[in-house]
């Protein structure tokens, strides 16, 4: 009751006003004469694309559109055009705006539910004749609308036809009574950049306007199908249920699958032991409802179904009986050309790489996707969370939550009802998801015993519920290790599967890692879904750029609205879909094959693979295996894997011993790998989907003495600032920038998320004082006073005969409470000849202490210009590799400086100095007057800047927004000793 008077009240305070309350201003109109969503199924019945160009029209505001542009006889032959579909912003009107948090007016109005601004809420109108074709008569015409942001009004030749919202879900219309069959038909379209909906479209994401989906006509007989939902468990038992339009007589219904030749079935039967849907083994049955009237057939509908069950049991989420783990990652429809647009082929494209990563689970966020790429992943085998198209960030968790507003609620309902209308048979869609990022309330309390009622074969969840009653699964964003942990020891009886985890952006995933193994003990930690597939970077003309386009982030288009710049590329890939360095960290931390062996198994030959795959078992794998000896293949071979069990683990006998090794010198892997035999879905037959590198036998590295006799070099010691500043091998210079202490880094993401940029500031570009300068005939002792009174650092140089010196740094005083060091190591630079990059380290991809699971120790020759990773939208630190035993820079005639340690060590070699990727030298900032610096606008300075460091900190996956690496991937400030040598190659 006191709902409604609320409602009343509001309805009189829009009544109140002069002007009527428009459709586009009102809450409680969310659409007029749309048709009942229906799930999705095709047709035999004849269906016209209007894909394609469109008459167009854009105004600034709404009162200055045209209020007559859908009238029949008006001449729109001078007017623009826009494909549809396409986004306006990415044709040239309107910039594209990016803001997660605010709404998209921010700074310029105050939010005011349902009121949005006139200013600047861009209106579109379109305009397209076509041609009815004649043998449509007698049939119901329909228009369909994939996607339309943020609004669509419908006319047809000339009549007003219907209205809808909601921007992610197709608004379909009647239109048989507005045309003739046989005659053109011109239809018009009217689009608001903002409307009430809006503000249930608070995403962090691209604020893009227009359409984004296909949009077509039907023509259907008056006796069809109108909805079809099947059910479908893993016992066998199905159930269909069909509505039909009132002049069709009857149904029936045939069903065909894997070894099941097409036979008529009854509503509800059963088939014997039916090929389980599940990721990993996505059989599909197809379902063809063939609908009479009394003349006879009339149409086909048609779909593909799986068997299959969801249940939350014992504290688990089971597929199939079975717990599973959600190796997931979150994905917005987003392209870097298109926007929103996504074509199949890009679709098809995730999900290969999707198949690659060995991910197996995604989220549609934040709203109902196309319906054609729930239908991929029915196809080759993805879980989805399906999510309703509800995000009211920018109006906070609290009061103001619009799930407490009653003038909402009707909207939230429609939403989410229509979302699990229309996707209900997918066996892919597992559990829906009520929403992101919006205060919880009665409202979500509503749409969740809706689905629940509705559809009680699949769980339900929100983020917002936390452990409160409208969630089945506790999903929380961005849970630290010890909060999991936590929560996985207090015996709990909902699964945690995070909605949100793992935040790749930037050079990320640090302690992706440490993430898999909890999953991997706790069974109620069932995973989750990594912050997010793909950088959502829009493609864009620069001059400036290396490649004549950069990939642009908010803030790149003008200082008037709002953005959070670089914050909407988090992705695993880049927006052109190359896999960034940290892609292969997600890869080897989900794969499903994972090899161990204790040092004697290993020796001997043996090797334990744990099949965690949880329906399939190994046999369309190949097992292939090496040893190698100080990087080089000395042994190898290929077997069938295992036939281990899904979750089972057995032993394999690569068939070498411990006494095929003897005669090998030097430091010894196994590497083990997984091969398809055959193509499988996506993946083509050589695909690897699993490795592991397991150590043999240590050995220390033995320098190979380069052979110096009679060659002449000479090493310069600066005198002002103690440091190696020149060193000649027969005339040839080496050093283009001097060795000096480094213990700061180019700022990554996390770190300024973190502001570590001010934090630790101190050690990012310190003076270094000289105290002393002690030259001996050895060699020289440098005393350095690091900043102002931070620390003492001494650095020796220990000059051998045959031209190498051994550079020991000691940081041996450092003031009490100095913040963390980024790094302790030595930097330097090199003419930009010594070009080429060999070493023997973990590779090839760069890696760092807190996310080098995937790399390899090998040996691996790279070009000193391919080490910084372009594909980072913004400057930061890139092209480190940890576990270095030696490296080798050198130019083409192989003339250049070895360098060795004692211990395993960290170094990189990059065509940009330090300071230009630093954006911490910029202030680095995030929102509005933000850093705007693009890595493919960084210019080469034609040196190779080389950073060799005993440790650098990780780089943390936590979040990027005040996380830092977890304390075992930090560096205390403390003294600390770093010894290498650098040998002069000729
Ligand atoms: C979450 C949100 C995502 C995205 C992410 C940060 O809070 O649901 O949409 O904003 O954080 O990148």
């Amino acid at each position: 009751m006191k709902r409604i008077l609320l409602l009343l009240s509001v309805l009189a305070a829009f009544s109140a006003s002069a002007a009527p309350v428009e459709d586009w201003q009102n809450p409680a109109v969310n659409q007029r004469n749309r048709v009942a969503m229906a799930a999705s199924f095709s047709t035999d019945s004849p269906r016209l694309s209007l894909d394609g160009i469109w008459k167009f029209r854009w105004y600034e505001t709404p009162g200055a559109r045209s209020l007559d542009f859908f009238k029949p006889g008006l001449d729109d032959s001078r007017w623009d055009t826009m494909p549809v579909p396409g986004m306006w912003e990415l044709h040239g009107y309107g910039d594209p705006l990016y803001t997660n948090i605010a709404y998209p007016w921010d700074g310029h109005y105050e939010n005011n539910p349902p009121i949005v601004p006139t200013e600047h809420n861009y209106v579109g109108q379109y305009r397209r004749s076509v041609a009815i074709p004649a043998a449509w008569a007698g049939r119901d015409i329909f228009l369909a609308i994939g996607s339309a942001t943020s609004n669509v009004r419908v006319w047809v030749n000339g009549k007003e036809v219907g209205y809808s919202e909601d921007s992610k879900l197709e608004a379909r219309f009647d239109i048989t009574k507005y045309v003739k069959p046989g005659e053109e038909a011109l239809i018009a379209l009217e689009i608001f950049r903002w409307c009430d909906g809006t503000y249930l479209e608070d995403q962090d994401f691209w604020r893009f306007s227009g359409i984004a989906r296909e949009t077509f006509l039907t023509a259907r007989p008056k006796a069809r199908v109108e909805d079809l939902h099947v059910r479908a468990g893993m016992d066998g038992a199905f159930s269909i249920e069909a509505s039909l339009s009132k002049a069709a007589k009857g149904v029936k219904y045939y069903l065909s699958g894997p070894g099941l030749p097409e036979m008529e079935v009854n509503a509800s039967g059963r088939v014997e032991r039916p090929n389980l849907w599940s990721a990993e083994t996505p059989s599909l049955y197809h379902l063809r409802a063939v609908c009479s009237d009394k003349k006879g057939v009339t149409e086909t509908a048609e779909l593909d179904f799986g068997f299959r069950e969801v249940k939350i049991a014992g504290g688990q989420l089971l597929v199939n009986g079975q717990a599973i783990l959600v190796k997931g990652a979150d994905r917005h429809e987003m392209s870097a050309t298109g926007g929103y647009v996504v074509t199949v082929d890009e679709m098809v494209e995730d999900i290969r790489i999707m198949k690659q990563l060995n991910i197996n689970t995604v989220r549609t966020s934040h709203y109902p996707n196309d319906p054609r790429w729930l239908d991929l992943c029915d196809r080759y085998g993805l879980y989805v969370i399906d999510e309703a198209n509800i995000e009211s960030h920018g109006m906070g968790y609290g009061d103001r939550t619009l799930a407490k507003d009653p003038a909402y609620a009707q909207a939230h309902m429609e939403r989410t009802r229509r979302m699990a209308q229309r996707d209900v048979n997918h066996p892919s869609v597992i559990i829906w998801s009520l929403g992101n990022e919006a205060g919880n309330g009665p409202s979500f309390e509503a749409t969740y015993d809706w689905l629940k009622a509705w559809d009680p074969t699949r769980p339900v969840q929100f983020e917002q519920a936390g452990l409160g009653r409208n969630t089945d699964i506790y999903c929380p964003m961005y849970a630290g290790y010890e909060h999991i942990e936590r929560y996985a020891q207090s015996n709990p009886a909902r699964p945690l599967i995070q909605c949100e985890y793992a935040h790749a952006m930037g050079n990320s995933m640090g302690g992706f890692e440490d993430y898999m193994e909890l999953f991997r003990k706790y069974p109620s930690l069932q995973g989750g879904c990594i912050w997010d597939f793909v950088d959502q970077a829009v493609r864009w003309p620069s001059a400036k750029s290396r490649t004549g386009y950069i990939y642009a982030f908010g803030g790149d288009f003008n200082d008037y609205d709002p953005t959070d710049n670089s914050f909407n590329c988090n992705g695993i890939i880049a927006a052109d879909r190359s896999w960034h360095p940290h892609a292969y960290e997600v890869r080897h931390g989900y794969r499903s094959i994972l090899t161990s062996a204790t040092p004697a198994q290993a020796l001997d030959g043996r090797v334990q693979v744990y099949n965690e795959n949880f329906f399939i078992g190994l046999d369309r794998y190949l097992m292939r295996w090496e040893v190698i000896a100080d990087g080089v293949p000395v042994l190898a071979g290929q077997l069938d894997a295992p036939k281990a069990a899904p979750q089972q683990t057995l032993v394999a006998d690569l068939g070498f011993r411990e006494t095929d090794l003897a005669g090998i010198p030097g430091e010894l892997f196994l590497n083990v790998s997984y091969i398809l035999r055959r193509a499988d879905g996506l993946l083509p037959a050589g695909t690897e989907v699993a490795y592991d590198q397991i150590p043999l036998r240590e050995a220390p590295y033995r320098l190979t003495a380069a052979d110096l006799n009679g060659r002449r070099w000479s090493a310069d010691f600066d005198p002002a600032t103690g440091a190696l500043c020149s060193y000649k091998l027969e005339g040839k210079e080496l050093l283009a920038a001097p060795l000096m202490p480094c213990f700061g880094r180019a700022v990554t993401e996390n770190d300024l998320g973190a502001r570590l940029e001010l934090r630790m500031k101190p050690w990012l570009y310190p003076d270094y004082k000289l105290q002393s300068l002690e030259r001996g005939s050895e060699g020289v002792e440098v005393v350095y006073a690091v900043g102002d009174g931070l620390a003492t650092v001494a650095v020796r140089y220990a000059l051998a005969d045959d031209g190498s010196i051994t550079v020991t740094e000691r940081m041996t005083e450092v003031r009490e409470g100095a913040p963390e060091l980024f790094r302790f190591g030595m930097e330097f630079a090199m003419p930009g000849a010594f070009n080429t990059l060999t070493f023997y380290g973990k590779g090839p991809f760069e890696n760092y202490q807190d996310r080098q699971g995937a790399a390899q120790v090998g040996l691996w020759k790279q070009s000193v210009s391919d080490q910084y990773h372009l594909g980072y939208p913004r400057p930061q630190e890139s092209g480190t590799h940890v576990g270095m035993r030696w490296m080798r820079l050198t130019d083409a005639a192989g003339c250049g400086f070895e360098i060795s340690a004692p211990q395993a060590f960290s170094a990189s070699a990059l065509p940009f100095g330090r300071r230009d990727i630093d954006l911490s030298v910029t202030g680095g900032g995030r929102g509005r007057g933000g850093d705007q610096r693009h890595s493919l606008e960084l210019r080469e300075d034609g040196l190779t800047h080389v950073n060799v460091d005993l440790v650098q900190m990780g780089l943390g996956c936590e979040n990027s927004w005040g996380a830092v690496p977890r304390a075992q991937y930090r560096l205390k400030a403390e003294p600390r000793t770093f010894s290498f040598t650098l040998k002069p190659l000729l």
